[in-house]
């Protein structure tokens, strides 16, 4: 798995450069050194990294930290879908006698009481479960139901667990390298409901539209709202008013983000940014999805996208796969980008109009 790693691979790939006029003994003790500074570099920064209120006084945190970025999106007034604590990870505790976290099992949670009431979901403070990238995740009638078991969860002996699948498991692989002494908590969410875009969808398949939630991913390249893209690209967004009213206000909560970063002296980051970044750039994505009311709220933030065109690791860059940079609002990955609209803040909806909005689910 670590092999196929392009990240390695670069790295082994520059080892055997800087290695390839000297004889075998040598080649072994300069290869080994140039791997130790490495780690010793990428240690350092990791080490580094903050979580948990102690962001608030600046320095760099994990930009997948789902944690971190609720207490940045309530410190800086913008609105988020909610999160739990249900359970902790020691990364320690899971590579203690070498236990390969690979073979852990389902993870127990305690639901909050709000589970009962409302549909939820569950995810690690870096990533959601397999399930959520499942085309089909938006369309989980049967988890969506109020009370239900959230999705990525399963019942064991009466007790509700986190399910281990292949995109967690590989996901805590990548943090016994770089953070042994993590925490790594699981939150609840409770499910959002969300404005839609349907798509025609061939009729053989027994209906004639699929609906997609109107999501979006704002692309932060060196401190500044550089594009905004529609986030699945199955559902193109229209170039109506009403979107890009919704995009600039997008555009606005991330501003209030970057205005609070900036002050505080706040960076996300991550190990990778190393060798391909300024240190200390603003560099980030930042998804949001859009209430029925219109109104967007913070999904999650991520890593920086490196290139529209080849990602070779990284945020996705949804609409703007194959294009030349990230400029301007890309509704469609084949219709042109049109301008970035000016950031507004969201113009409240009547009383009436709200309470509708918040019938799905607690207002975020
Ligand atoms: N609480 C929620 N309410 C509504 N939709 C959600 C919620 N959590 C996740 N989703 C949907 O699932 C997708 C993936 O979830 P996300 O939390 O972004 O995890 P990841 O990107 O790591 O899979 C989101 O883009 C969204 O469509
Ligand atoms: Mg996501």
């Amino acid at each position: 798995m670590w092999s196929n790693d392009a990240y390695v691979q670069m790295a082994a790939a520059r080892v055997r450069q800087m290695t390839s006029n000297l004889p075998m003994a040598e080649k072994m003790r300069r290869g080994q050194e140039i791997l130790e500074e490495a780690f010793k570099e990428i240690e350092e920064c990791v080490l580094s990294f903050k979580a948990g209120y102690d962001i608030l006084e600046g320095g760099r945190f994990d930009t997948l930290s789902l944690g971190c970025w609720g207490i940045l999106a309530a410190e800086a007034g913008v609105p988020a879908v909610p999160q739990h604590i249900v359970a902790v990870l020691r990364m320690g505790d899971i590579i203690k006698d070498g236990l390969n976290p690979a073979k852990m099992g389902p993870i127990p949670v305690e639901l909050p009481q709000e589970a009962e009431r409302y549909a939820g979901v569950l995810r690690l403070d870096h990533i959601g479960p397999e399930v959520l990238k499942d085309s089909y995740s938006t369309r989980f009638t049967d988890r969506l139901q109020p009370g239900s078991l959230p999705v990525g969860a399963e019942m064991i002996d009466g007790t509700p667990h986190l399910v281990f699948d292949e995109r967690i498991a590989s996901s805590l692989l990548t943090y016994v390298g770089h953070a042994k002494s993590a925490s790594i908590p699981v939150f609840w969410r409770p499910w959002v409901h969300s404005m839609q875009i349907e798509v025609p969808r061939p009729s053989y398949m027994g209906r004639q539209t699929d609906s997609w939630p109107l999501e979006w991913r704002v692309f932060v390249q060196a401190g500044e709202v550089a594009g905004i893209s529609a986030y699945y690209f199955q559902a193109p967004a229209p170039n109506t008013p009403e979107i890009r009213e919704i995009a600039g206000v997008v555009r606005h909560e991330t501003e209030k983000l970057l205005d609070l970063l900036r002050a505080r002296g706040i960076q996300p980051w991550h190990p990778r940014y190393i060798g391909q970044l300024d240190n200390d750039r603003l560099d980030f994505t930042i998804d949001f999805l859009t209430l029925p009311n219109g109104r967007p709220v913070l999904l999650e933030g991520g890593p920086t996208c490196f290139s529209p065109s080849i990602p070779m690791w990284g945020a996705h860059p949804c609409c703007f796969i194959g294009r030349e940079d990230f400029r301007g609002l890309a509704l469609a990955k084949d219709r042109p980008v049109v301008p970035l609209p000016e950031a507004r803040p969201f113009a409240a909806a009547s009383p009436a109009e709200e309470e509708q909005a918040e019938e799905g689910g607690p207002s975020p």
